[in-house]
């Protein structure tokens, strides 16, 4: 069976990407430097498992990838560990608040760029040229209330999305140079939201959230008291902002379907958006959640937030045309199973 790379499979996508390939009977190598992932992950990944057996096919490997020495030694262990080859990574790891990058640009630089650039170059020591890069929508530009295509101009607002961009921009260098033989998909993410069915893993923080979704959760909860909706005097019908909301087990499958692409196919450079191609209002996700789990979500109307779009909605077109993929869950989905995951940490 395959041996896959993880980094960054203790986080949020990482760890639901890491769980599906486990179903589907890839033997996954987790590295993560646990700065923003969580342990606990890969212990409710054993236990979502525990009738299957995982000895010899669930490893993980603590490593931050700015350690170029540790890294070239993990890289020598997964090799061991697996089949002597490593059939292919999924580069997750990194830094990814917004707020944070425009405080801290030179931590972001750091953490995103030269990890990545450290990562690629052990890579190739090891003959390891199968990546799949977990990119964001936020390396796009103004979209003018159209869905955003791959094609689409690029142009971050953000020190975040300017290290997604720089990030892509390397590994299409790489992919270019006549001294390389690398296969590489870029997936660029709309708006993760939801957790596994069963509750047991989700998204985890570490501090207050800002996303919308695990706001929700807590203003649900009780933990929060309101949410503030950020402005509701932009051009959309009724106000607020609209996005692209994808369950996490969807884009989960989406990386499962990216690595089948990869291994199965000739070496190329791909780009791909992850999404549903549905555009949700922020109002319209508090109903939807407050309908789906008959709970109540106080919210304000506040000042538009610095950096938002009115606009942010994939064409997927180019997933489902490529790699056969696209969404399955429905809004409500996420509801039901976020809500299922935030009281079960409650009782924690
Ligand atoms: C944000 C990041 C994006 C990242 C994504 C990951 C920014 C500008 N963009 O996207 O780079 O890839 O998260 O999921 O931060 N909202 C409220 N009240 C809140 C929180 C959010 O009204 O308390 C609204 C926002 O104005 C926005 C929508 O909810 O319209 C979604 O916000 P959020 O979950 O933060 O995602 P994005 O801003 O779309």
């Amino acid at each position: 069976m395959y041996d896959i790379v993880i980094t960054g499979g203790a986080g949020y996508i990482g760890s639901h990407t890491a769980l599906l390939l486990l179903d589907k009977g890839y033997n996954v190598h987790i590295i993560d430097s646990l700065i923003n992932g969580f342990y606990e992950s890969i212990r409710s990944i054993q236990n979502i498992h525990k009738n299957k057996k995982l000895e010899n096919k669930l490893f993980f490997y603590k490593c931050d990838l700015r350690n170029k020495e540790l890294l070239r030694k993990v890289l020598k262990s997964i090799q061991k560990n697996g089949s002597n080859n490593i059939d292919a990574l999924i580069h997750f790891a990194g830094l990814k608040s917004v707020n944070q990058s425009i405080n801290e640009p030179i931590k972001y630089w750091n953490n995103n760029v030269l990890g990545s650039v450290n990562l690629f170059e052990i890579m190739s020591e090891f003959n390891c040229e199968n990546i799949i890069f977990s990119s964001s929508a936020t390396v796009y530009g103004d979209n003018n209330f159209r869905k955003i295509k791959e094609s689409d101009e690029l142009r971050p607002i953000n020190p975040y999305g300017f290290t997604k961009l720089a990030v892509e921009n390397c590994l299409n260098n790489i992919f270019h140079s006549p001294l390389n033989n690398w296969g590489v998909i870029v997936l660029r993410y709309f708006n993760p939201a939801g957790a596994h069915p069963s509750g047991l893993i989700g998204e985890n923080y570490k501090g207050k959230p800002s996303n919308l979704f695990p706001f929700i959760c807590q203003v649900a909860e009780g933990t929060l008291e309101k949410i503030t909706v950020f402005g509701n005097d932009w051009e959309t019908l009724d106000g607020t902002c609209v996005r692209d909301y994808i369950h996490i087990m969807d884009l989960a499958e989406g990386h499962l379907s990216a690595i089948e692409y990869l291994l199965k196919n000739e070496k190329q450079f791909l780009t791909i958006n992850l999404g549903t191609s549905e555009g949700v209002s922020v109002l319209n996700f508090i109903y939807q959640f407050q309908e789906t789990n008959n709970v109540r979500i106080r919210y304000e109307f506040g000042d538009r937030r610095e950096g938002d779009s009115a606009f942010s909605v994939a064409d997927s077109s180019k997933a489902l045309k490529i790699l056969g993929w696209r969404a399955k869950r429905t809004l409500s989905d996420i509801c039901k199973d976020g809500w299922k995951r935030q009281k079960m940490i409650a009782k924690l």
